[in-house]
């Protein structure tokens, strides 16, 4: 009987698609993957580190294990991942039943460190740097007709509150004719929708060139790919959005027209303070410029609240800058204060728990009253989808992804999976639309699932 594993990914798409690579490295030793945690013969926990809760909820995770691992000698625990790659030893003090622990240029050694392990008891291997591009390992996708593409690892960037440098390490693009072979073959196997990664996609190519905006020619490049009809990508860092980029989404039909362009405060004084190289004005004019070219944008952010020294004039111009954009969501967050960052040495400016709490809740009636604004002026509209499924509490509801990355519920008979529909939009609430059936336009074409398949 094959040894069946288990991962449990906590991090962001990155993190998941490293799960991904994981996952196909060890079907090619032969595994099997399994949704249950009693019977699994190893548990891969991929973890992130951005914020204390994260750290938080992997120790709990570990200590839940432990027990597993009293009743069952013979499970392996992995710890893969940015917090393997920050804590290191001390993951190994607080959970020494864990067997593995690899970092993030590490995943290559996923499969050979288990078996050491088997052999020698408890390893750790964490190196500083990749020593070749991750996207060269196997990946086993869930997902058969979209997938994630990393076209580059690591940022070069200092943003004051991040730790994802320090564990990421620097930035490297990936070749551009590599990143085109592989949606090449995603396409092949049936793929319609890819997304490309990386910390900050705009800087892609900074590395390969000097000349030309490599990134907007790479979208263009993977939007003219046969078969691919949905292009996505993530993350752009508003210092780096040219113009040739906003063309190339203008332009390319497959691109979507979604732009997530991380805002994180609106007060220039915390922008300075946070390293981000814009100020509100230089933000608003970008994403002005995005909506001017690009008809019908969607546009989602990220925002941090009490970072050190923000005061109530410093939020306040954040919720103007809110209003302003018009955001479709947000992702929004407590400052978390990550050791090695520069703003964690800020400890005297430390924004008091109960006024952050306070500002975090006006700002998420601000963020929702947008989104529900800009999602009840969708009524009425046929917005194509592709059905990702039905919906989780009700079976005769189907769950669509409209291009604006939003999910839209209509009632229908099953469709596949991958399925193309149009849905009239009759109704919206501030994470989602609801709509009906008006036609569907295109059947899957993917295998029912991809297998695991080498990327060179
Ligand atoms: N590379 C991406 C961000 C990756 S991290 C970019 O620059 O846009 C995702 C989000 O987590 C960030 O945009 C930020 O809003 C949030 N974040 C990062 N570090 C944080 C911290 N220390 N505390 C709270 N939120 C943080
Ligand atoms: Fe972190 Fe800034 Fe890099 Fe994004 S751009 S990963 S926020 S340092
Ligand atoms: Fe991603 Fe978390 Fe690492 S956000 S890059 S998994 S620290």
């Amino acid at each position: 009987m094959a040894r069946t594993y288990l991962i449990r990914t906590f991090g962001c798409q990155m993190n998941e698609h490293d799960s991904e690579r994981i996952a196909g490295l060890l079907e090619s030793d032969g595994m099997e993957a399994t949704d249950d945690l009693e019977s699994a013969d190893v548990v891969v926990l991929n973890t992130c580190c951005i914020r204390e809760n994260a750290d938080n909820k992997l120790y709990g995770h570990l200590g839940h294990l432990k027990s597993l691992k009293d009743r069952n000698p013979g499970l392996q625990i992995a710890v893969a991942g940015c917090l393997a790659q920050k804590d290191r030893e001390m993951i190994q003090q607080r959970a020494p039943h864990a067997d593995v622990v690899f970092g993030t240029h590490n995943v290559a050694s996923a499969v050979t460190l288990l078996d050491r392990a088997r052999a020698e008891g408890p390893v750790m291997e964490i190196l500083e740097e990749s020593e070749a591009f991750p996207s060269a390992l196997p990946a086993r996708r869930d997902v058969p007709w979209a997938a994630w593409v990393t076209i580059q690892i690591g940022c070069d960037n200092a943003c004051a509150f991040c730790i994802v440098p320090s564990v990421r390490g620097r930035e490297i693009s990936r070749a551009p004719g590599e990143v085109v072979a592989e949606v090449e073959r995603l396409a092949t196997a049936g793929t319609i929708e890819v997304t490309l990664l990386g910390q900050n996609v705009n800087s892609y190519g900074r590395d390969i060139t000097r000349r030309g905006p490599l990134f907007s020619s790479l979208l263009r490049s993977v939007g003219a790919v046969d078969g691919i009809r949905r292009v996505r990508w993530t993350s752009p860092h508003p210092k780096d959005l040219r113009p040739e980029t906003i063309d190339a989404m203008a332009e390319v039909p497959a691109v979507c027209e979604h732009l997530h362009l991380p805002l994180q405060s609106g007060s220039d004084r915390i922008l300075a303070a946070m390293h981000r190289g814009y100020t509100a004005e230089r933000y608003l004019q970008k994403l002005a410029s995005a909506r001017a070219s690009v008809p019908d944008l969607a546009v989602t952010t990220d925002i941090i609240v009490g970072f050190p020294g923000e005061t109530d004039d410093d939020f306040a111009a954040t919720l103007e800058v809110v209003a302003e954009a018009g955001y479709d969501s947000a992702y929004t967050f407590l400052y978390s204060p990550r050791t090695g960052t520069e703003a964690a040495t800020r400890t005297a400016d430390f924004v008091a728990p109960e006024v952050v709490a306070e500002r975090f809740d006006r700002l998420k009636v601000v963020v929702e009253r947008s989104a529900l604004a800009r999602h009840q002026a969708r009524i009425g509209r046929v917005e194509e989808v592709v059905v990702e499924g039905s919906s989780r509490k009700d079976a005769s509801v189907l769950t669509g992804r409209t291009r604006q990355n939003k999910l839209l519920h209509f009632p229908s008979a099953p469709l596949g999976a991958g399925t193309f529909a149009t849905v009239r939009v009759t109704g919206a609430a501030p994470h989602h639309l609801r709509g009906e059936l008006v036609a569907v336009t295109a059947r899957p074409r993917h295998r029912s699932r991809i297998p695991v398949s080498a990327a060179e």
